[in-house]
Parts: C-alpha cells; sequence; structure tokens
C-alpha cells in the first residue's frame, strides 16, 4: 500500500508525535502512553453509546466507531486513539456467522474443523471494508496530531477461534488440527493471514498512523509450534504493511508496527522479527509477567518497549499503582525508548478517574537523563 497525501504522517500532523517517534526508536522527554481496550465499557460514556446496539454493528457504523474511539482520548489525555473495532470484524465482513456475546466474546454458528469446513470459508471482498475505513477517516479527522493506530488479531488467534467456535482456555481443538490435519491447517492460515493484512492495509490506508498485531493466543503454543505453525502466517500478514515509507524531518521513515502477544518470556525473542520472515518490527508489548529490563535483554536495542503495568492494580491503592508505574517506567529506560501501557486491556470494572490520574503520572516523571 501507499500513504495518499491527506494521511496525517505524509501532512506531518502526526510524524512527531511522542507515539510514533518512539516507536521509531526515538526515545522521548515525556513517556507516551495509551492503554489496550482504552474504550468500552470502562467508560460510562461508552455504555450510554451502546445502550440498544450489538458490538458488532456499533463497530460497522462510522459515526459510532469514531465517537467511542474519541472518547478515551478526550477523557484521559492518552497519546493515541486506538480505533475500535474488534478482531473478528474481517471476518463478519467476509460474511462468516460470528456475534459477539457480551460477557463472553465471539461466537461462531458454524466451528471449523475439517479442510472442508476451511474451504468453504467466504472471501473477503476489500470493498466490503468501507466501513471500517470510513470510521478511521472520521476519527483521523478529530484527532488532529494525535495518532491513531490501527490493530488485527493476529492470524493464529482468529484460527482458535474459528476452531473452537468461541473463547477457550487451551484452544486445544485448535493446537490439535495443527498435529492431525496440517494442510487444513496451512489453508487456514493462508486464510486468516490474508483478511489480517486485510484488515491492518485498510486502516493504515484510511490514516491510521501505527499498527498492533494482537497475537493474544500465542502463547497457549510451544516456541516449536508457534515457529512451525503459526509464524510463517504472522509473517505474511505484517508483510502486507511491512516498510511502507513517507518522508517527515528530511528522511525516509516508515509506518511502526507493534508486536503483542501474552506469551511470557519464553516466546519474546521470536516477535521481535515478523515471524519467520527476518524483518523486525518496530516495538514489542510486553505483558505484565515480564520485567521491562528483562525484556530489553532478549530484544535488544533495536527495538522499542511497549507496555507494561499489571491491570490488576488498576483496582489496587492509588500508592501501589503509583509505586509500579514507577517502577515501569524506570526499567523501560534501559530500551531504545518506551511507550507505556498496561500488560494487557484495561478491566470493565476500572475507574476511569484511575486511567486519567495514571496518564498525568506517567507524564509527570522525567524520564530524558541518562537511567539510574
Ligand atoms: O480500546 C480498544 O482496545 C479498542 C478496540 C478493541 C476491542 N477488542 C473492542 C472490544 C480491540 C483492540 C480488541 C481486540 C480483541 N478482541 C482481542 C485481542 C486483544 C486481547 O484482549 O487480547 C480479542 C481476543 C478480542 C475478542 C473479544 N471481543 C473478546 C474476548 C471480547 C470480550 C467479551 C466480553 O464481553 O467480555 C470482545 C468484545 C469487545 N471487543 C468489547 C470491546 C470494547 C466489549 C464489548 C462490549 O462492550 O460489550
Amino acid at each position: 500500500i501507499t500513504l495518499d497525501q491527506k494521511h496525517p504522517l505524509v501532512t506531518g500532523a502526526t510524524a512527531e508525535s511522542r507515539l510514533v517517534r518512539a516507536y521509531q526508536g526515538v526515545r522521548q522527554e515525556v513517556t507516551p502512553v495509551w492503554f489496550m481496550r482504552q474504550a468500552g465499557r470502562s467508560l460510562p460514556e461508552y455504555r450510554d453509546l451502546r445502550v440498544g446496539v450489538r458490538m458488532l454493528d456499533a463497530c460497522l457504523d462510522p459515526e459510532l466507531s469514531s465517537e467511542i474511539t474519541l472518547q478515551p482520548v478526550r477523557r484521559h489525555g492518552v497519546d493515541a486513539g486506538i480505533f475500535f473495532s474488534d478482531i473478528v470484524v474481517p471476518l463478519k465482513l467476509a460474511g462468516v456467522a460470528v456475534e459477539i456475546v457480551p460477557g463472553r466474546g465471539p461466537v461462531f454458528e458454524h466451528p471449523v474443523r475439517s479442510a472442508a469446513d476451511v474451504a468453504a470459508l467466504p472471501r473477503l471482498d476489500p470493498a466490503a471494508l468501507a466501513p471500517v475505513a470510513e470510521g478511521v477517516a472520521r476519527t483521523v479527522a478529530e484527532l488532529g496530531g494525535t495518532p491513531l493506530i490501527g490493530f488485527a488479531g493476529a492470524p493464529f488467534t482468529l484460527a482458535a477461534y474459528l476452531v473452537e467456535g468461541g473463547p477457550s482456555k487451551d484452544h486445544i481443538r485448535a493446537r490439535t488440527l495443527m498435529h492431525a490435519d496440517p494442510e487444513a491447517w496451512r489453508a487456514l492460515m493462508d486464510y486468516t493471514s490474508e483478511l489480517t493484512g486485510q484488515f491492518l492495509a485498510a486502516q493504515i490506508a484510511a490514516g491510521a498512523s501505527a499498527a498492533q498485531l494482537f497475537d493474544s493466543w500465542a502463547g497457549s503454543l510451544s516456541r516449536a509450534d508457534y515457529l512451525r505453525y503459526v509464524a510463517p502466517a504472522s509473517a505474511a500478514a505484517l508483510s502486507r504493511v511491512h516498510g511502507v515509507t513517507y518522508s517527515a524531518g528530511g528522511e525516509t521513515r516508515t509506518v511502526p508496527l507493534v508486536h503483542f502477544g501474552l506469551v511470557g518470556a519464553g516466546m519474546l525473542p521470536s516477535f521481535r522479527t515478523m515471524g519467520t520472515d527476518s524483518r523486525q518490527v518496530d516495538a514489542v508489548g510486553v505483558d505484565y509477567r515480564t520485567p521491562l529490563d528483562e525484556a530489553h535483554a532478549l530484544l535488544g536495542n533495536d527495538v522499542t518497549l511497549q507496555g507494561n503495568i499489571d491491570p490488576a492494580l488498576l483496582t489496587a491503592p492509588w500508592a501501589q499503582l503509583e509505586a509500579a508505574t514507577r517502577d515501569v517506567l524506570s526499567r523501560g529506560r534501559s530500551a531504545r525508548a518506551h511507550v507505556a501501557n498496561l500488560g494487557h486491556g484495561v478491566p470493565p470494572e476500572t475507574d476511569p478517574t484511575v486511567l486519567t490520574r495514571l496518564v498525568e503520572l506517567v507524564h509527570s516523571i522525567d524520564v530524558s537523563g541518562p537511567a539510574a
């Protein structure tokens, strides 16, 4: 894909933003911060908008998706919006029968269990992504100098939902299929990686200034299975949007890509590259289990770290949350640059005033001098 003249990285609106520059490896005096799942049920203004509207209908209404994306940016003063949508939206737009059941997650009418099921999956017509592109374009027009992050579910996370037919703790059916019928598995990964790549490309083309791949369930795989059965598909999806260039500050830069997974330390090194493709992503999202200085030792100097305040602390006493946040920022100084975030999504029961206070705290901590 190429960026058009109105893209905020091309016009310069977001090109020098803290978030984009930190992803690109330029350490900022003030640490940029945003939260996974910052939009959604923790906000009363979100719950008001969602009354009588199903989750996927909200995602496909450009006016609603845009307004919901903007709510946490206005309220908390975070350094980025993340487009309000869901990892199953491209499946829905392809024509797969899926609903998001409140309190449960995505549920599929016809779980995919065989080669024939895979072959019957409907392809996504790129034109069907119009409501996503329109939602992104509206949002970007409102955001001005604040960058919008686009995202997609990684091919394995999507495939795991399709095979299980819904949320699952261990993804055992998906893990069985990859060994029992590797051909069907490969066809399924080809299918989901195509959707992931299309969804990312549509958001970047429409105005997103960065994109994050959510490889949420990769941690249920052994490293060997991840590398053999999954990483090639993540590489194929990310290569669709890798190295998209624009010029700013007298140089050629690329749209930053972030790879996040709940994978613990063992698989983290595999997340620096694009799966089996040896080209690197710009930033790795670290979950709350691996301290950032340890992540830095595993990942090296040429990647930005994002994370990783434990979401459990959002409902702990402020003193505990503040101490944990100072610790995360201090450990994050080992990396070339750091984008503060949680180690996973905002829990729905979070008091939103705590998030606002957390943004103020992160912005008030000076990380410009040499690390202690
Ligand atoms: O602020 C944001 O982060 C924006 C958008 C976003 C949503 N889902 C909105 C959403 C993003 C990036 C996602 C990603 C997503 N969705 C993932 C990967 C990230 C992760 O958490 O590991 C996964 C696995 C899903 C699938 C999914 N969708 C689940 C498990 C659920 C929760 C179901 C529930 O009710 O608890 C959803 C629904 C969903 N996606 C909600 C939101 C705001 C809640 C819907 C509601 O308000 O009723």
